[in-house]
């Protein structure tokens, strides 16, 4: 079938059809991601603690992005592919932005990109927009805010919730064809999505938002050290499934087993 475009997922919206996107980092990952029919495959800056280990989105730059979008861009074959904008690609002026957000597309090969931020980068969304760059915004929790505002769920008392309305009708004034809400009670995210003809995709932000975005490596239970979100099911147990294999090849190597 014939890829998915923004317009596309717009008539899905419509037809009142749940939406999904998962996040993918590498080719094998796309591949499989892809298979799976999901609608979107995120390159997310999370690539930046899951697959290259540091503690936070903070230290992402334009080159780690696009080497992965481009690995990503050749595992796709149906999904819309967005790539997130990485910490600094786009805060400092909108000339920057719209720079930065096109090479996630022309060198990329992306279909869009995502930049969080609310009222504060409603301005840069729409010169983004304006350059023909599909956006999807991203408000409640926003990882790269993360040394201002925490680690914590967003929105929860009646001042906070009236922000995160107000950054929402920003962001969707500016023209983003779609909106992730990460970590704001369900019932704001239910509040949101009445209101905003966008589509919102929910993460820890309960199940009423228009569509649904897992980091793929939690669903898939990579890190079996680490204690899983509350938000995240887990689908698989992925980590101690290689752990296992890898151990039985090196045991079987050791005891003269293989080759
Ligand atoms: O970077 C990421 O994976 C994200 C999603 C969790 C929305 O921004
Ligand atoms: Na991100």
């Amino acid at each position: 079938s014939s890829p998915i475009t923004v317009p596309a997922l717009a008539r899905k919206k419509s037809r009142g059809e749940k939406i999904t996107m998962l996040t993918a980092y590498d080719y094998p990952t796309a591949l499989l991601v892809d298979r799976a029919g999901v609608d979107v495959v995120l390159v997310g800056d999370s690539l930046v603690m899951e697959e290259l280990g540091y503690d936070s989105t903070v230290p992402g730059t334009m080159e780690m992005m696009l080497h992965h979008i481009k690995a990503v861009r050749r595992g796709v074959a149906h999904a819309l592919v967005a790539g997130d904008l990485p910490f600094l690609s786009y805060q400092v002026n909108a000339d920057e932005a719209v720079r930065n957000a096109g090479r996630l597309l022309q060198e990329g090969g992306a279909n869009a990109v995502k930049l969080e931020g609310g009222v504060a980068i409603a301005p840069t969304i729409r010169r983004v927009v304006d350059a023909g760059i599909p956006v999807i915004g991203h408000i409640g929790f926003t990882p790269q805010s993360v040394n201002q505002i925490g680690l914590q769920k967003q929105g929860k008392d009646a001042q906070g919730a009236e922000q995160v309305m107000q950054d929402a009708r920003a962001v969707q004034e500016a023209g983003a064809f779609a909106i992730v809400l990460e970590l704001i009670p369900d019932d704001l995210a239910a509040r949101v999505t009445e209101e905003l003809e966008i589509i919102t995709i929910g993460i820890g932000a309960g199940p009423r938002c228009d569509g649904q975005v897992l980091v793929t490596s939690d669903l898939l239970g990579m890190r079996p050290e680490r204690a899983a979100f509350k938000h995240v099911r887990q689908y698989a147990q992925i980590g101690a499934e290689i752990e296992r294999a890898l151990s039985a090849y090196r045991e079987d190597v050791e005891a003269g087993r293989f080759p």
